[in-house]
């Protein structure tokens, strides 16, 4: 899978890319991350990305030139290009499943008051991670590479994604290790015993009381 960030801030990515599952997904070359200073892109004076918004208000926005000419740069045939933004559609583990068997996929992280209308004219997905506003799309960006890129063959244990929270619409089930006794909070008996059978019953039973008690809407799908 190849993933093209475009952002003003790819220095926010530095981190993200350079620790732990990630870093070795891409050493692996499951995945290649390219991230892009979509300022590079503008045509005018002092490389600017952004004005006032026709009608007044407040803050800036993005213009329509230098983003949209990053992506026609970069697309190809089986691209995806996806908008971050709080007006998106929400984002679920259903999405990453989804967004995992595309081949290239374009983010465009926006900043500042928001972007120019006629953007949404040159992508194929927006979506929110939640409802909440964030000062840009670079954290949405993350999530979102971080919820796809530990679904991809070889990057997690094979098989542990499978017993995953949503999978099934359902939470997971709790987990304990060592030591058995902590400040007297014993591990339940049945985790001990060997009994495989016994143990799936146990964690389905924890995982539908979890779902239950927590997230009762998950269990309506
Ligand atoms: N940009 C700002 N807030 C956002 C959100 N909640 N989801 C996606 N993009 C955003």
């Amino acid at each position: 899978m190849k993933i093209d960030i475009l952002t003003l801030f790819p220095n926010m990515f530095d981190g993200f890319l350079n620790e732990s599952i990630i870093k070795r997904a891409i050493e692996k070359e499951v995945v290649s991350i390219n991230v892009v200073n979509f300022r590079n892109y503008s045509k005018l004076n002092n490389s600017q990305v952004d004005d006032t918004p026709y009608g007044g208000g407040a803050g800036m926005v993005l213009m329509c030139d230098p983003i949209v000419s990053a992506i026609e740069d970069l697309k190809v045939d089986d691209t995806t290009v996806i908008l971050m933004t709080p007006q998106g559609n929400p984002y679920k583990q259903e999405t990453a499943r989804e967004l995992k068997l595309k081949k290239h996929i374009i983010l465009v992280c926006g900043h500042y008051e928001g972007f120019d209308e006629r953007i949404r004219n040159f992508v194929d997905m927006e979506i929110s991670i939640g409802d909440y506003v964030l000062t840009g799309g670079e954290l949405p960006a993350m999530v979102i590479c971080d919820s796809v890129i530990r679904l991809l063959d070889g990057v997690i244990r094979e098989g542990s994604h499978i017993e995953d929270s949503f999978t099934d619409n359902m939470l997971d089930y709790p987990t304990y290790t060592k030591p058995y006794d902590f400040r007297g909070m014993k591990v339940p008996d049945v985790l001990l015993s060997g009994n495989h059978k016994n143990i799936e019953e146990y964690r389905k039973e924890e995982s539908l009381k979890r779902t239950k008690e927590r997230r009762p809407d998950l269990l309506d799908k």
